[in-house]
């Protein structure tokens, strides 16, 4: 049996349906109000779980005493992007530290055998050398002073893991979801390509992020992987492509320094010196074949489709 914590996220509900496929039993756990009904509906058992609450989770893994456990929580959800990136992602910091450090200490005591967690790729790796880093190359080893606690969760998520003999999976940025985070700023020309637009950025399609999740957590050895399309691709090339399938007028173009002025650092870095990430180990180690290789192709499919298209209220309103 697989315990799913946050089961009922962008990641948590594509990889609950395809476990059950494989012949899982799948428990799988939310935190928000209406999360049950969701949960039940993907074809997992809910679970209501705050995992800020060690005493909680304790008693739920311990209670579930599953073969394997797959920690895909984050606080995203309603997350307003601004120049203090630590700001947005200080829940998401308490999830991937706290959360996993309690995850871990109730998988340990029930005898857990897989712990699979999700990590980030993209804008991790150094920002030295090539644009394109594996697994093995070093992490960013100065963050920007707006990223930095953010980072260090993410370090720290990495190590937990992989010492209690996890794995970690660095996905690429998540497309896919109904409550995809580009699409309003792309749509409203909100999004610049910075400078010369160099910053690499590594996507993955969320469906195929799942596909990954499922072998990672059926394969019975840890590592790291980087799970990522074949093409990381700088800003210049994929924000248009982005913006032509959205149906939006191509983005605008703005120096560095005004980038620096009204979006701060973080976005400087990241549409010009970001890193990108290779899938080749995870390809190789876990069998892992894309059905979305390239973010062209992704992006046509997903924000062609009508309700992608139309504005976020429309689909708040339709929904
Ligand atoms: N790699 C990436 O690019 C990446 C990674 C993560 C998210 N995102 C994006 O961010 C957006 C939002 O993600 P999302 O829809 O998955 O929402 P989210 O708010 O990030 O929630 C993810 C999961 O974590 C659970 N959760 C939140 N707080 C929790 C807590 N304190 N204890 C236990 N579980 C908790 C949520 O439960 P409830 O739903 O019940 O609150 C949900 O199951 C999406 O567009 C997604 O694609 C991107």
């Amino acid at each position: 049996m697989i315990f799913v914590a946050g089961a009922s996220g962008a990641i948590g509900s594509r990889l609950v349906p395809q476990l059950v496929e494989r012949g899982h039993e799948v428990i799988g756990t939310f935190n928000s109000p209406g999360g049950a009904e969701r949960v039940r509906a993907l074809g997992a058992k809910p679970v209501k779980l705050d995992l800020l609450d060690a005493s909680a989770v304790r008693k739920s893994v311990l209670g579930a005493q599953p073969d394997a456990l797959s920690h895909q929580a984050t606080a995203l959800a309603n997350a307003s992007f601004s120049r203090n990136f630590d700001k947005t992602f200080a829940q998401t910091n308490r999830l991937r530290t706290e959360g996993t450090d309690a995850l871990l200490a109730a998988a340990q005591e029930a005898g857990v055998r897989r712990f699979v967690a999700q990590s980030f790729a993209s804008a991790r790796y150094a920002r030295a050398g090539g644009f394109v880093k594996s697994e093995d190359d070093p992490l960013d080893p100065a963050p920007l002073a707006a990223t930095r606690e953010s980072h260090a969760a993410m370090r720290h998520l990495d190590a937990a893991v992989t010492a209690a003999g996890g794995t970690i999976l660095r996905y690429g940025g998540f497309y896919g979801a109904d409550n995809d985070g580009l699409i309003e700023p792309v749509r409203k020309r909100q999004f610049p390509i910075v400078g010369d637009g160099a910053g690499v950025t590594s996507f993955i399609h969320l469906d195929d992020a799942a596909v990954a999740t499922v072998l990672a957590l059926e394969l019975d050895r840890p590592g790291i992987y980087n799970i990522v399309d074949d093409e990381p691709a700088p800003v210049r090339e994929w924000l248009p492509v982005m913006a032509e399938a959205l149906g939006a007028k191509p983005p605008r173009h703005i120096p560095r320094w005004l980038a620096r002025l009204f979006a701060g650092d973080a976005a400087v870095m990241l549409g010009t010196e970001s890193r990108g990430a290779s899938n080749a180990k995870a390809k190789r180690e876990l069998g892992w074949t894309l059905r979305w290789p390239s973010w062209r192709e992704g992006f046509a499919a997903v924000y062609g489709r009508s309700e992608a298209v139309a504005p976020i209220e429309l689909r708040r309103k339709a929904a």
